[in-house]
């Protein structure tokens, strides 16, 4: 049995007091980290995608303003905390839609406020270590509690990576995979491929292989067959597992674009769909997936593929590259303080009151 993915791949290490990411646009034919020693890189990768996947994006944040600190500190030991302010802001402009990146920068921001004034490093170091071990605990405990939600042995259909690779560890979609699969809940996992950038052809079919739970890549369109198909046979795909980058605080649901269709899907087709996701994915500062900014990433991510342009010379494109599913499509929201069956406002409030 090899060593679990999750385990044996990192993709955020701190070490020899630097940042290290994995980079995930060359994975998984190449295993190369990238080492940053400055905010303005740390954020240039997270636009990149070198890291990607909302908890991911939120931890690797949290180094980058130790990095920043370290500098401003260094540079200008008496006002660094004002100037810090800035590489905040360019860390925040990394990315718009994973609300952990917010999360995780305003934590920072606020422990910064109350730091005396010596040394910063070793007290902001600590946070985001702490940042990043929060993040493998809940991812562990959901994969607890959503396994628990499926009752008969099935198939199951996920989209994009919210694997070990979106998270500082062990994954929250594939995270419930994994503790289903332990414990024979699973006989099979369905990956969209996710155009443009591949998440699941890459990312979770790497993930799944690893782990030797067996993975069958989709593209997209084949979803609705499939699901339809499925159900006539000894394994029908009975839950849609996803992770999100941002949950209002009605139960609406941001995740990569294309899950929407999926929801539709399992609700047409009476199937179950289940969004994992710690509670640091919960936005309560917005009433309605209506405010969730959507990213639009470049044009020429559609237009081409692998560097190579592909389609027609002339033609446009659009890129969103998340959507939003209505909280009445959603079955039940899993995070680490508990599960959200058919969620709304009042749940997810009672839900957060929970949380420290
Ligand atoms: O564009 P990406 O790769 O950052 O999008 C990632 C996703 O949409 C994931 O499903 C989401 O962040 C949940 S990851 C635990």
């Amino acid at each position: 049995m090899n060593d679990k993915a999750y385990d044996s791949i990192k993709p955020i290490i701190w070490q020899d007091n630097s940042l290290q990411l994995l980079d995930q646009r060359i994975l998984p034919s190449e295993h190369t980290y990238i080492t940053l020693n400055d905010a303005n890189s740390v954020a240039q990768a997270i636009t990149d995608m070198v890291v990607r996947g909302a908890p991911a994006i939120g931890i690797t944040a949290a180094y980058g303003i130790v990095i920043a600190a370290r500098q401003r500190f260094s540079d200008n030991p008496d006002n660094w905390k004002q100037e810090i302010e800035h590489d905040l802001q360019t860390l925040a402009q990394s990315r718009p839609t994973a609300v952990n990146l917010f999360w995780a920068i305003d934590l920072m921001r606020e422990v910064i406020k109350g730091l005396a004034v010596d040394d910063p490093v070793s007290t902001l170091l600590a946070i985001a270590k702490q940042i990043h071990d929060d993040d493998i605990a809940a991812n562990v405990k959901m994969g607890q509690l959503g396994a628990q939600l499926i009752e008969h042995k099935c198939a199951v259909l996920t989209h994009c990576n919210a694997g070990a690779l979106a998270t500082g560890g062990y994954g929250t979609a594939l995270g419930v995979i994994r503790s289903a699969f332990t414990q024979d809940k699973i006989s099979h996992v369905y990956a969209d491929e996710t155009r443009p950038w591949l998440q699941g052809a890459r990312l979770t079919a790497w993930e799944m292989v690893h782990d030797d739970i067996p993975v069958s890549l989709l593209v997209e369109g084949a979803a609705a067959h499939m699901i339809k198909t499925s159900q006539m046979t000894d394994n029908p795909i009975r839950w849609i597992i996803v992770g999100s980058d941002r949950i209002a605080s009605n139960g609406d649901v941001a995740n990569k674009i294309g899950t929407y269709a999926l929801a539709v899907l399992a609700r047409h087709h009476g199937i179950k769909f289940m969004v994992a996701a710690p509670t640091t994915t919960i936005d309560m500062n917005i009433i309605s997936g209506d405010d969730i900014p959507i990213e639009e990433r470049s044009t020429k991510e559609v237009l081409g593929f692998s560097g190579h342009e592909v389609a027609a010379q002339g033609a446009q494109a659009r890129n969103p590259a998340f959507d939003v599913t209505p909280a009445e499509l959603v079955d039940a929201i899993v995070t680490e303080k508990g599960v959200v069956l058919n969620p709304n406002l009042e749940k997810i409030k009672a839900l957060m009151t929970n949380v420290g």
